[in-house]
């Protein structure tokens, strides 16, 4: 296959999307948009989109670069569902499909390996704009390693979260009940937790709307 230049390649893309794609096939609403937090080179959208109609399938990013190659892989790999990539930073008081929202409406946001290659205020932000967006029932799925009751799940966890550390003080992996503590104060509630290949985890929270509605009033005041 003949790639554009802009067409960039993340080699894990490969080895976690067919696992991914169970998680996804399993999770998600049966239609609306997903958005895709964090979409990366973009291989991950052009391979699940397809796989995944009738829901549309919206990619996005805070990286010019990564944009570019997002809408390089789509070129080569077009899908009727899925759309242009939108630049947008999880830490942004209101995302671009909060105003020009796509149709159908999103019913679903997935962000991989995200969390823990961004401080932690962009995993809040992620939180945020889940709730803010989501309607009642819609899921937000997060994949990556996670540490779990205080500890690393594996060495290569460990010796990974030391390397991102090195690289930025404030990225690193994530202890899954913080995120969930986090989640739950913005009305997300965890649903399900996934093993994955390779130490990492898939991570299911659902809109649950009583409770976003408790904590938005909390939030007022
Ligand atoms: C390790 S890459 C993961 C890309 C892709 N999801 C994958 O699994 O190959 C992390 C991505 O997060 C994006 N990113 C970092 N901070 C972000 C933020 N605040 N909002 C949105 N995207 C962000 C980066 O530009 C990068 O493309």
């Amino acid at each position: 296959m003949t790639t554009a230049p802009a067409c960039r390649h993340a080699p894990a893309t490969m080895r976690n999307r067919e696992p991914l794609l169970e998680v996804l096939r399993d999770a998600l609403p049966p239609l609306g948009t997903v958005l895709e937090i964090a979409s990366g080179t973009g291989e991950h959208a052009v391979f699940f989109a397809p796989r995944l109609v009738p829901r549309g399938w919206l990619p996005s990013d805070i990286d010019p670069l990564s944009l570019e190659s997002i809408a390089a892989w789509r070129a080569l790999q077009p899908a009727k569902n899925l759309l242009p990539p939108v630049r947008l930073d999880t830490l942004a008081p209101s995302w671009p499909p909060e105003t020009c929202p796509p149709s159908p409406a999103i019913s679903a946001i997935v962000a991989i390996n995200l969390i823990h290659i961004a401080p932690w205020a962009a995993c809040l932000g992620l939180l945020a704009g889940a709730t803010r967006i989501l309607p009642p029932d819609g899921v937000l799925i997060l994949y990556g390693p996670f540490r779990q009751g205080g500890r690393h799940t594996a060495p290569t966890n460990a010796a990974f979260d030391e390397s991102l550390r090195a690289q930025n003080p404030a990225w690193g992996v994530r202890d899954l009940e913080a995120v969930a503590q986090a989640a739950s104060s913005s009305g997300l509630s965890l649903t399900r937790t996934v093993a994955m290949p390779a130490n990492n985890l898939s991570v299911v929270f659902t809109q649950d709307r009583t409770n976003t509605e408790t904590c938005r009033e909390k939030a007022k005041q």
